[in-house]
């Protein structure tokens, strides 16, 4: 699909986003382990969410038809919002069957990398796999700790297709050498099926949605000091994850494409029940380092994960650097920040920029040829990514099949000095579904050309 940008509009008022994916694959897995009848409301109709679903519906079977059903409704392209619930019905994870064929993760690394955890703990064996991005992404990062838990798992060359076969798990302590959620979040997923506490340890910290999803359920998890200051753990035990219902709050990776939209036309924006956990709202940091002005209020909290309002402003917007600690919080929110900061004034630096390299598709790459392709200036230097500010004349872009890198460059068309062309802008909806409608709805001129 390609998407005609016109930077006419002013993108602000009130909106509100699908469901926060990482949050949904987290709370559907752990529905499918649980011992009896989950209910999950505000599920967002993405397909890397719908690969999670279709997975635990091949795993726990009759439990999860209505799992399967909403999965095959969203692969086809007619499903809503899960406002729902969604209703899963498990036995634990003793309990979970052999798939029939192969689980098809698609586009979803979070599928793949939290689901090896889950099967280690359990009796099955199953081979994973996915499309031609997820192949080529590296799964080494996840079989190797979960080797040395006990559990059986072969990669291709450290790639998909990954065999994971089950095993008696004993606990280990886990240091991993990339900073990653989904390594984090399989080892604790495993850890809570292992004999012995699993400990992970992390030098810069990462997303907490499985520590927190598993708290909130009273599981055993503890934070042992680190060594030093700049060591991170976590730890749990064994651990047999009770029914459980939620809703998800809304994606603040998602708000953040809408924030970013009026920032860079100058609107004024409230995103309503989006989620406010302090390991996802780091951008908005870097946004006010920039100039902008952004407020995120909490409301309640849903199993463990707060939930508000943000609000933002825009102001004059600045260049910044983005130091390499902090990267790991904003590692969704880069391509957007770079789109941002497209349209300040002086240069932006992102510091530690190299696991873009190993995303949907090489952001690090397709970020530089994305803004120049519009018409800016953007450069890599080592693991460094540069982006010159100052504006973009317009052009053309392309998504190479990476929702974030479509969203990203539709935001950055949208101030620039004339009228863009991206393709590939269907890619949005693995994350956000309805991100065109919606940019329409808050008053970006786009035209959807075919
Ligand atoms: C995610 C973790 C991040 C992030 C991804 C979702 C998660 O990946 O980029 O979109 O839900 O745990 P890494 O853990 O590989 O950094």
């Amino acid at each position: 699909m390609r998407v005609r940008v016109t930077p006419d509009g002013v993108v602000g008022g009130s909106a509100s986003v699908p469901g926060d994916k990482s949050i949904a694959h987290r709370w559907l897995l752990l529905a499918a382990i649980a011992d009896g009848r989950s209910e999950l409301a505000g599920l967002p109709p993405a397909l890397d969410v719908a690969s999670t679903a279709l997975a635990c519906a091949a795993l726990v079977g009759a439990g999860a038809e209505a799992a399967e059903a909403w999965g095959r409704s969203v692969w086809s392209g007619d499903a809503d919002q899960h406002d729902g619930p969604l209703v899963v019905e498990g036995a634990g994870r003793m309990q979970l069957r052999s798939p029939g064929g192969t689980i098809d993760c698609g586009n979803s690394g979070t599928t793949m990398r939290l689901l090896a955890g889950v099967l280690a703990a359990s009796r099955v064996e199953a081979v994973m796999d996915g499309d031609e991005s997820l192949r080529a992404r590296p799964m080494e990062r996840v079989a190797e700790p979960l080797r040395r838990m006990g559990a059986h798992v072969d990669t291709v060359d450290g790639h998909a297709p990954m065999r994971v076969k089950g095993a008696e798990l004993t606990g280990i302590r886990h240091e991993s050498p990339v900073p990653s959620a989904q390594v984090k979040g399989a080892v604790l997923l495993a850890g809570i099926g292992a004999h012995g506490g699993t400990e992970v340890v992390e030098r810069v910290r990462t997303r907490d949605h499985t520590e927190r999803a598993l708290r909130a359920l009273g599981g055993p998890v503890t934070e042992p000091p680190g060594e030093d200051a700049t060591e991170f753990s976590v730890a749990v035990d064994r651990f047999d994850v009770p029914a459980f219902s939620a809703r998800v709050p809304g994606d603040l990776s998602s708000a953040a494409y809408l924030a970013g939209a009026a920032l860079v036309t100058g609107g004024t924006l409230v995103v309503e029940q989006v989620g406010g956990n302090p390991t996802r709202s780091r951008f908005l940091d870097v946004l006010a380092r920039m100039g902008a002005l952004s407020e995120l209020g909490e409301d309640r909290e849903e199993l463990g994960e707060p939930l508000g309002r943000l609000h933002v402003e825009p102001r004059g917007l600045q260049g910044t650097v983005v130091v390499r600690e902090e990267l790991p919080l904003i590692i969704d929110e880069v391509p957007l920040l770079a789109a941002v900061a497209a349209h300040a004034d002086g240069e932006t630096r992102f510091e530690g920029a190299g696991e873009l390299r190993v995303k949907e598709s090489d952001r690090l790459v397709g970020i530089r040829d994305l803004l120049r392709g519009l018409g800016g200036q953007a450069a890599i230097e080592g693991d460094a990514l540069i982006v010159g500010g100052g504006g973009l004349r317009g052009g053309t872009a392309d998504s190479n099949g990476d929702h974030r890198m479509a969203m990203a460059a539709v935001v950055a068309a949208l101030a620039a000095e004339r009228p863009s062309e991206i393709g590939g802008a269907e890619a949005a909806a693995v994350s956000f579904p309805g991100f065109t409608a919606t940019m329409l709805d808050l008053g970006a001129v786009l035209e959807v050309l075919g």
